[in-house]
């Protein structure tokens, strides 16, 4: 087996993930891109951030061009053993009680709040109109 078929698992990548010692995993091949981290145009913490996981997606993500990917072959160093990639786990969201979208309630409480010391006042002000008048 050559060097450059050399096939490596997740946590043996993962144990290169320093600014003087950095492997990345990208589309099934394993990097090392120590040499490149500071010509990296995206800078040197986003890939240092991509280490010891699978970084397909946010190599694919970033939408790279195809002089980037041509580069990349002198970086290459051997494959990744795939079974020691943990599946990517699909997002559940938390299970909620269920929220009362009905805001009803709170609008007629809003309303009254509102309402009533106009009320008031319009009573207030009626009362005193009429006093005046009745006394005039
Ligand atoms: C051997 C691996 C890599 C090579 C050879 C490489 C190469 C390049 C090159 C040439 C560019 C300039 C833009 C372009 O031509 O597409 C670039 C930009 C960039 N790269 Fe990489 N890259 C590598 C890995 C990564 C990884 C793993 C990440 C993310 C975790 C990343 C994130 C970025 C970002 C954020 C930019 C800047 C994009 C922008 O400013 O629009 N790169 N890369």
């Amino acid at each position: 087996m050559s060097s450059s078929s050399k096939v490596y698992t997740l946590s043996q990548v993962s144990q290169h993930n320093s600014p003087h010692d950095c492997w990345i995993v990208v589309h099934g091949k394993v990097y090392d891109v120590t040499k490149f981290l500071l010509d990296h145009p995206g800078g040197d913490d986003v890939i240092l951030s991509a280490t010891g996981k699978d970084a397909t997606s946010d190599f694919e993500d970033i939408g790279h061009s195809s002089t980037a990917v041509a580069m990349m072959d002198e970086f290459f160093v051997g494959h990744i053993n795939q079974s020691t990639i943990p599946e990517k786990t699909e997002y559940t969201p938390p299970k909620q009680p269920h929220y009362n979208q009905d805001k009803t309630k709170e609008f007629v409480v809003r309303l009254l709040q509102l309402l009533v010391p106009l009320v008031i006042l319009g009573v207030a002000v009626g009362i005193r109109f009429y006093t005046k008048s009745a006394s005039a």
